[in-house]
């Protein structure tokens, strides 16, 4: 039986929120050996965002330790070498399978037993799969999902294996566009499916969506919209060959790639730590209902003060952000200070080919789209805002310049009064730009 490791500070899991709240621990100041990451990853916390980015750009490939974090917030990188420097124990390679939060332990799968006297859960999420949804087949080879590097690695030899072939991305969300952008940057043919009647109905309105829409069929990728898959056929070697959609149609396919959503990971807590939205309800310091636990990234349900509402928030920005949060409220608290309450300005972003959207606030309410949403322009540059109760709290913006990306931030936090949609939709960006 492998020796007891005992930790001042725990933090399972080694994705963004784990390296952000590493560098706010070293920050702070930490005596060496006092806190440990426990991953399953096989490398130290990277910018999971450029998964679906560069990383899978065959031609112009993005590789670690360019990535690591905290590259993507312009900070510096926190090599292998970093962690040893700031005496900080990083145990890769490690999946934790128990956690008894009373007893202040946790189990690896190989029986290693750790104590801590604080626990940071950062367990961010896993992957819908399809087989969730009972569709049968989808255990066929090469079939793919994406969330950590090995499914990277795994999706770039079959894109390279299965040069110029077929390709079916099955989700019209996050992934489902990231990806399908990707895999036709690397000369496969590509055909979308999503049951939705747009893609991105989550955030994107029906004006957002005909222009990204109209752009991937430019660049000729087929959209099937309004149906799923529902099986798939496979040739002898049991490599996907053919994706059976609901109304009856197959698409023919070398690679299919999912992005159905995502959960997050918090069976370790379960019964152990009051739950909200399906993650894991924390205060406005990312505490949860268990003293000592805190919960941080895509995983905390927390206190969205903006809107006086709980939210769970799955994107990177925020994974940042609560981890620095918590590591702060963590060491205020052992010095008996208080710091302020998490007030968090929604911050989603995607890039895809030459393009680049940025979104802040809430998207719900009326909506004005503005500006050129023509996919055939050399330069499209377009938003939508979002009013509710006559304020402006929301705007989505492709094409933005670092100034015009700040003013629609400061215009969602300031929430600015709407005296006439009609003028809004006119004036566009520069109602924002002149505040
Ligand atoms: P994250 O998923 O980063 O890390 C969780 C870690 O915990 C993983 O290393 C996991 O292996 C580990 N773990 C889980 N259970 C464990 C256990 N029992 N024992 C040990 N380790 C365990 N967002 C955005 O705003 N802009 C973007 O462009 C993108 N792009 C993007 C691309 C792709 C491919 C993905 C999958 C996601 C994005 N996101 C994004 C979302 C963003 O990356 C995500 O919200 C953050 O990574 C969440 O950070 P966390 O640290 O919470 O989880
Ligand atoms: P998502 O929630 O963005 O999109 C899921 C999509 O799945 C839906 O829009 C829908 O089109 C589709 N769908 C649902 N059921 C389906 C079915 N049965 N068959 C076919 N399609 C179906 O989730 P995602 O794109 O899988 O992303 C996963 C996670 O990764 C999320 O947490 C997301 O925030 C994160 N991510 C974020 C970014 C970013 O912020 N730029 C990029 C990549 C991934």
């Amino acid at each position: 039986m492998a020796e007891e490791k005992s930790f001042k500070y725990v933090i399972v899991g080694g994705g963004v929120a784990a390296g952000y709240a590493a560098r706010e621990f070293s920050k702070q100041g930490l005596k060496p050996g006092e806190l440990a990451i426990i991953s399953r990853e096989p490398v130290p916390p990277y910018e999971r965002p450029a998964l679906s980015k560069g990383y899978i750009n065959l031609e112009n490939k993005a590789s670690l330790p360019g990535f690591y974090v905290c590259a993507g917030s312009g900070g510096e990188k926190q090599f292998p070498q970093w962690y040893k420097d700031n005496g900080i124990e990083l145990l890769l390679d490690t999946e934790i399978v128990k956690a008894d939060l009373a007893s202040k332990t946790l189990v690896s799968g190989t029986g290693q037993v750790f104590k801590y006297q604080t626990l940071v859960a950062a367990t961010g999420s896993s992957v819908t799969r399809l087989s969730d949804f009972g569709v049968e087949g989808a255990d066929a080879k090469n079939i793919f999902y994406l969330r950590e590097l090995l499914d990277a690695d795994e999706l770039v030899t079959a894109m390279n294996v299965k040069a110029n072939g077929k390709a079916v991305v099955v989700g019209g969300g996050y992934i489902g566009l990231e990806l399908s952008s990707a895999l036709k940057v690397n000369n496969m043919e590509v055909t979308m499916v999503y049951p939705e009647p747009w893609c991105m109905p989550r955030l994107f309105t029906a004006g957002i969506a005909s222009f990204y829409e109209g752009f991937y069929a430019n660049k000729g990728i087929n959209i099937v919209k309004g149906t799923v898959a529902a099986g798939f056929n496979t040739n002898s070697d049991g490599e996907v060959t053919e994706v059976i959609l609901k109304d009856g149609r197959t698409l023919e396919a070398d690679i299919v790639i999912v992005g159905v959503g995502a959960r997050p990971i918090i069976s370790l807590f379960k019964g152990q730590v009051d739950e909200d939205k399906g993650g894991l309800k924390t205060d406005a310091f990312f505490r949860t209902s268990v003293p000592d636990v805190y919960a941080v990234g895509d995983i905390a349900t927390f206190p969205m003060k903006l809107y006086n509402e709980m939210r769970r928030v799955e994107h990177v920005d925020h994974a940042r952000k609560s981890a620095e949060q918590a590591v702060k409220a963590i060491k205020a608290a052992e010095e008996g200070n208080s710091i302020p309450e998490y007030d968090y300005l929604p911050y989603f972003y995607s890039r895809a080919f030459n393009l680049s959207w940025q979104f802040y606030g809430d998207n719900v309410g009326e909506t004005v789209l503005f500006g050129d949403n023509d996919p055939t322009s050399a330069k499209p540059k377009f938003g939508s805002f979002w009013i509710k109760d006559g304020k402006l709290i929301g705007a989505f913006l492709e094409g933005g310049n670092p100034d015009e990306n700040k003013a629609i931030a400061k215009a969602a936090r300031e929430q600015p009064v709407v005296e006439s949609v009609e003028v809004l939709a006119k004036d566009g960006l520069s109602f924002v730009s002149n505040m």
